[in-house]
Formats: C-alpha cells, structure tokens, sequence
C-alpha cells in the first residue's frame, strides 16, 4: 500500500512542487488547501506532470472542528507536510493578526489532531529569518534565533517552538522536522508549475521575470551600500525543485526512524551568497534580456547577508540542492514567458 502524506497548502508555490515529488516517489498525496493564495488549476498541472491527481479539500485549517473531522475521515494519514501559512513580511506588519492566526492556529490544529488521530511525522515549513542577521556566515543550525524584525519572521519562530514543546509532550509518539527555507526561486522544468504572485510581487525573482517579460516597468534594487562585494544585499538562492526534494526526504527520515532527536531542524540552501546584482547579471546573461534596474534606498526591515551552510543537511539527510543558479534563472524565465504567452 502507498503511504499516505496529507500536504496542507499543497496547491502553493514550493507546496506543488512538493507534491510532484512525493508522488513520483510513490507516495499517495492529500492536500488540504484554502486557495486563498492559489488556484485550483494547479490540481490539472501536477496531474498532467506526474499522471496521478492528489486528493484535495478545500478548507480553512484555522477550523478545529474541520481539522478534526478531516482526520477522523482519513485514518491511513501517517505524516504531514505543513506548508499552509501566509508569508508577505510587509502584509504581516499591516495586519499581524491575520499571521499570527493562520500560522500559528493552523499549526496547532495539526499538532492536536495528531495527537488524537494517530499520525506521528510533520515536517514543517520554517524559514532563515529565524536567524535575523548572522554574526558567522555561512549560518549553521547552531547559530541563535534572534528576535524576529516582522510578525511574519515572529511566527515562524513562534511555530518552531509550538513545535518543540508539543513534540516534548508527545514523549516519543510524534515526531518532526523543521525545514528552514533560504531563498526558494525557479520552476518546474515542465514550466506545468511555478511561482504566481498575486498583484505586485515582494520577492526578487518574481519582479525580475515580470520586468524582463514587460509587466513592470523597472527593477527596483533596495541598497547599494551594504558591507559586500558590490554594495547590493546577500542572499542563497535555491531551486524550488531542490527545496521539494528536501521535504521527500525528510519524511521518509521520519516515517523510518531514521531522525535523531524527536525535532530536528535542518537549513535548506545551497550554501552560495549571491549579491541582488550578481543575481540580476546571472538572469542577464542566461536570458539575453537586458533588464531596466535601478539603485534605490534599502527596504526596511531587509538583513544584509544571509547563506547557509549545509553541511548538517548534506551530512545527516544525504541531500544537496544540484541546480546552478543559471539552470535556475533560466527556469523562472521560461516560466514567466509561458504564462505571459512570449515565444
Ligand atoms: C523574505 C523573508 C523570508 C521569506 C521570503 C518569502 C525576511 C528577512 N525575509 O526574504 O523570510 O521567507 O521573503 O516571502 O523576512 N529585492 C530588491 N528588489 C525587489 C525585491 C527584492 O532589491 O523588488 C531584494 C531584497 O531587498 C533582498 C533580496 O532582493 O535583498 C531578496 O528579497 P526577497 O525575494 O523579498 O526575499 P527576502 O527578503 O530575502
């Protein structure tokens, strides 16, 4: 029999990605998923991908109730991927109680129905911000958690903790990996599934593809006086396809008892810094398109470098992201280009 992975905001960005993976894997996927930031028609694409559609359900995971019953209905469930959460840094310091609401309750839903249901592995969706702005780079595991600069980064840190004092209650009987997410960029070689913002974009790659393909007029790069190689932020930039191959085997480490400690965390990167501009010239060059930027003040709230070292991920999952940034730039493109109908 498959094994069965429920994956919450498995229609999302780095959440499809993941389940093209698991099925190709031989997993039998069930998404639960409110659609308030994606659309249903992913359901056809990863079915056209990989010849077999996850199951799927609409709801709000904030709804205990719901969370409950949907558990109770699907008693074959043996580990969760928790990628349902909202993630625009800027929105979250607008409105933080819409963050703290469906990240944090969310979370807490699962690890209750868990408990109540039986089902003993979650691996969940963190991210670098936890680290705020290293003192070492690259930034190890082992590096402190340092207050968080939005209510966004808050509740991932927050999660993380839910997450360690849950797990210690459970005593052995639930247990979980923290994947803490560097940059995620990039598409399905398929150009089937990739990134889609709604409305102006809040993340670089986006707002490259969109200017390149004419959407946006210009390219806004926020600091040109930071203490790197050209003045321009670091960042690791990693394939989204990497990134799902991650959480494949993250689950199966847990669902065989392969993980050493009841949580474990794990920093998800490919270990290159690349400044904006490096990136930009990076696009540039695999593309042949001449990209309209501009230097602009900092964004509040942005850190100056982060990379990861991952060598605890390498080592200990036997995992390591394998796409160059070209492969990867050249996959948003194409991406970008087939949902904007350019040739
Ligand atoms: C942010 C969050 C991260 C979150 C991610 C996804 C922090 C510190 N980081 O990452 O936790 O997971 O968003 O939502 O909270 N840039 C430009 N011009 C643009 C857009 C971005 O120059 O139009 C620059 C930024 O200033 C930054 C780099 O590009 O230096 C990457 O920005 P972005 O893609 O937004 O990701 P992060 O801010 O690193």
């Amino acid at each position: 029999m498959k094994k069965q992975v429920l994956v919450t905001g498995g229609v999302g960005y780095i959440g499809s990605h993941t389940v093209v993976e698991l099925q190709s894997e031989g997993y039998e996927v069930f998404i639960v998923d409110d659609l308030s930031n994606s659309n249903i028609e992913v359901l056809d694409r990863i079915e056209k991908i990989s010849g077999v559609r996850p199951h799927f359900e609409q709801f709000d995971l904030c709804d205990r109730v719901r969370v409950q019953e949907y558990f109770q209905k699907h008693d074959g469930l043996e580990a969760i991927i928790h990628f349902a959460a909202s993630k625009a840094v800027g929105e979250s310091v607008e409105n933080p109680l819409l963050y703290y609401r469906n990240n944090l309750v969310t979370l807490m839903n699962l690890l209750e129905a868990m408990g109540q249901y039986n089902v003993p592995s979650i691996v969940f969706s963190s991210s670098c911000t936890v680290y705020g702005q290293p003192e070492v780079l690259p930034v190890t595991e082992k590096a402190p958690v340092q207050e968080a600069t939005s209510p966004y980064g808050n509740t991932k840190q927050i999660c993380e903790e839910i997450l360690f004092d849950s797990i210690s209650a459970y005593a052995g009987s639930v247990r979980g990996i923290a994947l803490r997410y560097f940059n995620p960029i990039g598409a399905h070689a398929s150009a089937e599934i990739g990134e889609l913002p709604v409305g102006v974009p809040q993340n670089l790659v986006p707002y490259i593809t969109q200017t390149a393909a004419g959407l946006r007029e210009q390219l806004s790069i926020f600091g040109d006086d930071y203490d790197t190689a050209d003045g321009t932020a670091v960042r690791d930039y990693i394939h989204v396809v990497d990134l799902a191959k991650a959480h494949v085997v993250a689950i199966s480490r847990l669902m065989e008892h392969n993980n050493k400690k009841p949580l474990e965390f794990f920093n998800i990167g490919t270990g290159t810094g690349l400044t904006v501009l490096q990136l930009v010239k990076a696009f540039e060059k695999v593309t042949g398109v001449d990209l309209n930027y501009k230097l602009v003040d900092r964004r509040t709230g942005d850190i100056e470098k982060v990379w990861a070292d991952t060598t605890f991920a390498n080592e200990e999952l036997g995992w390591k992201a394998q796409s160059s940034v070209e492969e990867t730039l050249a996959s948003a493109w194409v991406w970008e280009k087939k949902i904007r109908n350019i040739n």
